[in-house]
């Protein structure tokens, strides 16, 4: 259980989201990718590393001693297992762009990703989209919500019914093994959306825009905010074998609930979950 007032960290996701939110949209269109990372579909931009360098100022001058775990500075911290191994008192867990690939191509889709965790468990999560100014939060056990209004999971409750989300992760391998889920979920539910940020795709499962969301070998910083923004709208987070979501898991089903162990049996009989 966290002691200090979440209210205030949410105040300061908001804020450190709100100034990477500014920098995106000042910088839309004209990006230029200054390095790949983990291989040449895993693009890096100096936007990405200036919004993550005003959230991480953001967050010091309110909590000096927190460890901020950011994807653009993780490296020089030896990854995120080491990090997460360090098992920090209290940890930010930040995507500063979600969706590089989209703000590259000039595609108005993309998210800013924060979370807040206490002793390893998810406090806070906020997921700012730039462009529409909408902005997905949740507090633990306090419900989430979308620009202040409450937000629910959808009510579908079969896999026929319902838009599931995905993503094209970099790696040749990871995407092949995503692919396999795809190929097996077309035909059988309503329609499937690759938008392009695993932030975004958990954070509209969390308002009902979709029903679902898997994606294979995600890092913490696409995850966090989301898994607790669809916990928190009622819907259920699990990794790919339907053990339950922790800031380790890179496998990810996000889902209203109810179609939970239809779509975990979809992706295991796919081979999809065969990592
Ligand atoms: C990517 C996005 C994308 C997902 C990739 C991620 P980035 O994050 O979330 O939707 O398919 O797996 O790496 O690189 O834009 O922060
Ligand atoms: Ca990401
Ligand atoms: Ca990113």
């Amino acid at each position: 259980m966290a002691t200090r007032d979440l209210t205030v960290v949410l105040q300061v996701a908001e804020r450190a989201a709100e100034a990477a939110g500014e920098l995106i949209r000042q910088w839309s269109g004209r990006p230029e990718v200054v390095d790949t990372k983990s291989g040449p579909h895993d693009l890096v931009t100096e936007v990405d590393r200036r919004c993550e360098s005003v959230i991480r100022e953001t967050i010091r001058d309110a909590f000096p001693d927190d460890f901020i775990l950011g994807e653009e500075t993780v490296a020089q911290y030896g990854g995120a297992e080491v990090v997460l191994g360090a098992e920090h008192e209290d940890l930010w867990v930040v995507d500063p762009i979600d969706g590089t690939t989209n703000f590259v191509a000039g595609i108005p889709f993309c998210s800013v990703s924060i979370a807040y965790a206490h002793r390893g468990i998810l406090e806070v999560g906020m997921v700012y989209h730039p462009y529409l100014k909408e902005q997905f939060s949740a507090v633990r056990s306090g419900g989430a919500f979308l620009n202040g209004r409450p937000i629910r999971v959808s009510s579908a409750s079969t896999l026929s019914e319902s838009v599931l989300g995905t993503g094209f992760p970099s790696g040749e391998h990871a995407r092949a093994v995503n692919t396999k889920g795809m190929v097996d979920l077309a035909p059988r539910c309503r329609n499937i959306r690759t938008l392009g940020s695993a932030a975004l795709h958990l954070a509209y499962v969390a308002c009902g825009r979709l029903t679902g969301f898997w994606e294979t070998h995600l890092n913490p910083w696409d995850m966090a905010a989301g898994a607790l923004l669809v916990q928190e709208a009622g819907g259920q987070v699990t990794d790919i074998e339907g053990r339950p979501y922790t800031l380790e898991v890179r496998h990810v089903v996000g889902t209203n609930g109810l179609i939970h162990g239809e779509l975990l049996g979809r992706l295991k009989g796919a081979m999809a979950a065969e990592i």
